[in-house]
């Protein structure tokens, strides 16, 4: 657990004072966000380019067949604040405000951060490490961390510290890539292409790996976890699985059909003990 230093929000973090007391609501207080010095940058920054496209061409990457479940399901209604870990560009937290959470973003790459706060100016984001987070204890009512604890180095550090911040009944809601999913790869794209097993199911793994599609490119790299030490770190953090829910992607998604065979992501939803 970090020892982080209490401060007042500087220039630094760029979070807008003002409009924090505006739409403060009862509850956690400004003083409850504190700068932690912010160790290796994220691998993210040197993809944010190929990021933005990839992210942000609506339909082409699979948020766009999965988020509703993610948002129905698991997320939720929102409380007096929201923590996005790993927010990237920011669209999971723009749709989390969209929904009425009042959300911090959290990234480790500065320009992700900046492409967040320029598409939504009233927003908070903060550059910090998901594995030390600049937060009071039990001062968030809701940690979502949406496909970033397979790219956070130290997941363990990370749930840790996600639970640390929670209220005692708060809830972390996971999305990830299905630990299933993470042992092959389907021969082709079509419906009915076969999934062939490559890797060992179990074990931390390394993966890295290009992907090119409709004229955008992207490097993934990340780890990939067995379902058991998402469940383990949950353990060790005081955190009660809840929900368990392995989501179709929308049947309106034809190049997805394929992923409504083999999982491709997992919801998880946890309540801090
Ligand atoms: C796959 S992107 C997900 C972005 C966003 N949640 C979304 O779904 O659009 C993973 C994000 O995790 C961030 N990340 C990686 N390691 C991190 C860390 N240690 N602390 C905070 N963020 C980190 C990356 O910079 C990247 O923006």
């Amino acid at each position: 657990m970090p020892s982080p230093r209490q401060i007042n929000i500087g220039s630094n973090n760029r979070l807008p004072a003002r409009r924090w007391r505006r739409r403060r609501a009862p509850g956690p207080t400004r003083a409850a966000i504190y700068r932690v010095p912010v160790g290796a940058g994220s691998e993210w920054e040197g993809e944010a380019g190929n990021w933005l496209r990839w992210a942000r061409t609506e339909g082409h990457d699979a948020y766009w067949a999965y988020r509703r479940p993610f948002f129905e399901t698991i997320v939720p209604a929102p409380g007096a604040r929201t923590v996005e870990v790993g927010c990237g560009e920011g669209r999971v937290s723009r749709d989390l405000s969209a929904r009425g959470h009042r959300t911090v973003g959290i990234d480790l790459s500065p320009t992700l951060l900046r492409l967040a706060r320029d598409a939504d100016p009233d927003g908070t984001y903060l550059l910090a490490d998901g594995s030390a987070l600049p937060l009071a204890d039990a001062s968030c009512d809701i940690v979502v961390a949406y496909n970033s604890l397979m790219d956070i180095a130290d997941m363990d550090a990370a749930v840790a510290e996600a639970s640390r911040v929670l209220v005692p009944g708060g809830r972390l809601c996971v999305c990830v890539t299905h630990p299933m999913s993470n042992t092959g790869r389907f021969d082709t794209s079509e419906a009915d292409a076969s999934f062939v097993v490559t890797e060992t199911y179990f074990g931390r793994r390394r993966f890295e790996g290009v992907e090119a599609r409709d004229g955008l490119t992207m490097t993934f790299r990340g780890w990939s976890y067995p379902l058991e030490d998402y469940a383990r770190a949950f353990e060790r953090a005081g955190l009660l699985i809840e929900l368990v829910r392995e989501p179709l992607p929308d049947a309106t998604a034809p190049h997805l059909l394929r992923w409504r065979r083999v999982p491709l992501f997992l919801h998880l939803r946890a309540v801090r003990s």
